[in-house]
């Protein structure tokens, strides 16, 4: 019995229902690589017994379908408009993850009339449930979708690379996250470092910037670092850590899952469930 099935019989046993760990990965800066850390960091968790479900909520460019090379037909815009059932969109990808695919019409979900957003919350709800990972994957800088799913999202992973706009970019992210009260937790990951050291002066540099003007600690994940594989696995249309297993970005990635899962969560529960702070936002 691996970990993950241990902690789930544990909280059966004790009659505590864990809420999955709702995880917005954003950045302040476009093409950072966010979606390749999403695909292959839900990969790595699902290798390792957790149940994750991938939302591809980059309204923009939805793309962690092709990416984790599947053919995916409908989208949550399907489900919204009442063409399709939550059941017929979610999809299942490599290593056991579960997708809700993206798409541009999700504003279409202020239309949605009573009945449908109570099922649709209703069906939404039971799969949140039934996950242990919730990762969230946004579209890049400061816009009020973006920062409507770090909101419903109970942790944020900014992801940012060594470039000054990069930095300057997250900075701003961060400070807005935490102007608003947005997140409880904040980490990042570096990625497309060239090296080990760049990697951690660049982790430095965000969270002593976050820590002494706005007085917020970060937490550093880890890093990716720059990596042809990456590019060759996009091409070919399999994530790198199924492609390249032994590749020191999977080697990496993997590190930054083990982080993650044994990184201490809170145990507040949501002051609003997951399903009704995404109504609210569309509706
Ligand atoms: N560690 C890495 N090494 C080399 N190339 C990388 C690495 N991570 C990502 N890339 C490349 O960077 C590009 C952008 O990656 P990705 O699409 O994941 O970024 P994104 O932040 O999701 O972009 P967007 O803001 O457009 O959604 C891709 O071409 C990918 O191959
Ligand atoms: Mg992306």
């Amino acid at each position: 019995m691996d970990q993950a099935e241990k902690l789930r019989q544990i909280s059966q046993n004790l009659e505590f229902c864990p809420q999955p760990r709702v995880i917005a990965v954003t950045s302040g800066k476009g093409g950072v690589g966010k979606t390749n850390l999403v695909a292959n960091l839900g990969i790595c968790l699902a290798e390792g017994g957790y149940r994750v479900l991938l939302l591809d909520a980059d309204l923009g460019t939805a793309n962690l379908d092709v990416l984790l090379g599947m053919f995916t037909e409908y989208s949550l815009y399907e489900v919204i408009r009442g063409y399709r059932s939550l059941d017929e969109v979610i999809v299942t990808g490599p290593g056991g993850i579960k997708l809700i695919p993206g798409a541009a019409g999700f504003r279409e979900m202020s239309y949605l009339d009573g009945i449908r957003k109570e099922q649709l919350e209703k069906r939404l709800g039971e799969y949140t449930q039934k996950c242990d990972f919730l990762l969230i994957d946004t579209g890049a800088g400061i816009s009020k979708n973006v920062l409507s799913f770090i909101s419903i999202a109970s942790e944020v992973i900014v992801v940012v690379t060594p470039e000054p706009t990069s930095l300057a970019d997250a900075y701003c992210l961060i400070k807005v996250i935490c102007r608003f009260n947005l997140s409880r937790k904040i980490h990042i990951v570096v990625n497309m470092a060239s090296s080990i050291f760049e990697a951690n002066q660049t982790a430095e540099k965000i969270t002593h910037v976050c820590n002494h003007f706005l007085l917020k600690n970060i937490d550093t994940l880890g890093y990716v670092l720059d990596n042809n594989c990456v590019g060759q696995a996009v091409r070919e249309q399999v994530p790198f850590v199924q492609r390249y297993p032994k590749s020191g970005a999977a080697l990496q990635v993997r590190a930054v899952a083990r982080a993650l899962e044994t990184g201490s969560v809170s145990n507040e529960p949501f002051r609003e469930g997951f399903v009704s702070k995404l109504m609210r936002i569309f509706g």
